[in-house]
């Protein structure tokens, strides 16, 4: 049965950008409901562990540079269907390939400078949303 949960982030470019209420609004338009969500920042070993599953990539160190270099907007996300349903509504990982109207078709730059994180997989979205928050922080 598809999970109910994601978790995303609002990279550092998109919160730099002034986009975080413009995102957050197409994110509830979109019928998610927020969980939890906060205002950070990720250290240099918090952001290689967060994106450990790729420390073989060449991309790897500038991926992990970028995640540090200003805040980012972190939440926990409900709906059905909601790792399927957010990466639908976030877009292609290259916002050069991503279709019209989605999110990082409209505020991302570049394959990494791409404004916006969601989960892969019902596994880790759980793994993810007890990344960022504890169970007092989700709601
Ligand atoms: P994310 O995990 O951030 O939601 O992105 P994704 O699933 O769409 O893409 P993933 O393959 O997991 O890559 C994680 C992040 O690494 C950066 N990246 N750079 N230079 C490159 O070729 C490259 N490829 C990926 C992006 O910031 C990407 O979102
Ligand atoms: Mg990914």
């Amino acid at each position: 049965m598809a999970g109910k949960i994601t978790l995303t982030m609002l990279k550092p470019d998109a919160v730099a950008d002034g986009y975080t209420g413009k995102i957050i609004d197409k994110i509830i338009e979109a019928g998610f409901k927020i969980q939890a969500l906060k205002l950070t920042k990720l250290s240099k070993e918090k952001a290689e562990e967060f994106y450990a599953i790729h420390k073989e990539r060449p991309f790897f160190n500038d991926l992990v540079t970028f995640m540090t270099e200003g805040p980012i907007v972190a939440a926990v996300l409900e709906k059905e269907n909601a790792i399927e349903e957010f990466r639908n509504l976030i877009g292609a990982t290259n916002p050069a390939n991503a279709a019209e109207g989605t999110i990082r078709k409209m505020f991302a730059a570049s394959i990494e400078r791409n404004a916006i994180h969601g989960s892969d997989s019902d596994e880790n979205a759980e793994i993810e949303a007890k990344f960022h928050f504890t169970d007092a922080e989700r709601f």
